[in-house]
């Protein structure tokens, strides 16, 4: 089986980091080689994007756009740790979160033309060969968030807010069904049961 680019989406309290473990684990013991990573990454590009969230600075939507498609062309292209050296050594890469949060968390608030654009006409950026998104309801979001943080993201502010956010992400995914694999996971279930379908998908794309 060829190697694969996994990105795993959701909203902020959806559950991925715990599945892309599960999945990891999973593909490491049927003997494939696995490197798990996320956006924003840890680059300095990252880190400043970390700091526009958590300090909630105030930077308008086609600057934030800018920055993740820096950040994740810092993340593909890295001569060490990219995304592309690791495809290229054979490894299965799972990347939680990719170029569809732009689209859902920047595009909207900006022009979603204008942000799927720079991301999906710059050919250096790498089409996922699966997208899953775990879909959980905004609710059941906000109150895991709640729960196991002290202050809020410049993203996680209501349930109003993580539903747009939610209806931005299914809209992307019906402007892209015909040209990109996505697979969208009722996440509103137990950790076993979600497992299971993550793995199914992931065997069967
Ligand atoms: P998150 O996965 O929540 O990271 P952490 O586990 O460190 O909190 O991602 C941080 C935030 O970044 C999240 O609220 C969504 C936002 N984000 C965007 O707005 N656009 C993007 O392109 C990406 C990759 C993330």
């Amino acid at each position: 089986m060829k190697n694969k680019f996994i990105a795993v989406e959701g909203l902020d309290g959806s559950g991925k980091t715990t599945q892309i473990k599960m999945l990891a684990s999973a593909l490491e013991k049927s003997g494939e080689k696995v490197y798990v990573t996320a956006e924003p990454t840890y680059y300095e590009t990252g880190e400043y994007i970390r700091r526009i969230l958590s300090e909630s600075l105030d930077k308008n939507m086609y600057l934030q756009g800018a920055l993740f498609l820096a950040d994740r062309l810092e993340h593909i292209t890295h001569p060490e740790h990219g995304i592309k050296k690791y495809l290229a050594e054979g490894y299965t890469v799972i990347c939680d979160r990719y170029y569809y949060s732009s689209f859902a968390y920047q595009g909207t608030a900006s022009d979603i033309d204008w942000v799927m654009n720079i991301n999906l006409r710059c050919p250096e950026i790498l089409t996922p060969d699966l997208c899953i998104f775990l879909d959980v309801d905004p609710s059941t979001c906000k109150g895991r968030i709640d729960a196991g943080r002290n202050g809020a993201e410049l993203y996680e502010k209501s349930v109003e807010l993580m539903s747009g956010i939610r209806n931005n992400f299914l809209d992307v995914f019906s402007r892209l069904k015909d040209r990109e694999n996505i697979k969208i996971i009722d996440a509103n279930r137990g950790l076993e049961e979600i497992q299971a379908d993550i793995i199914k998908t992931v065997k069967h794309s």
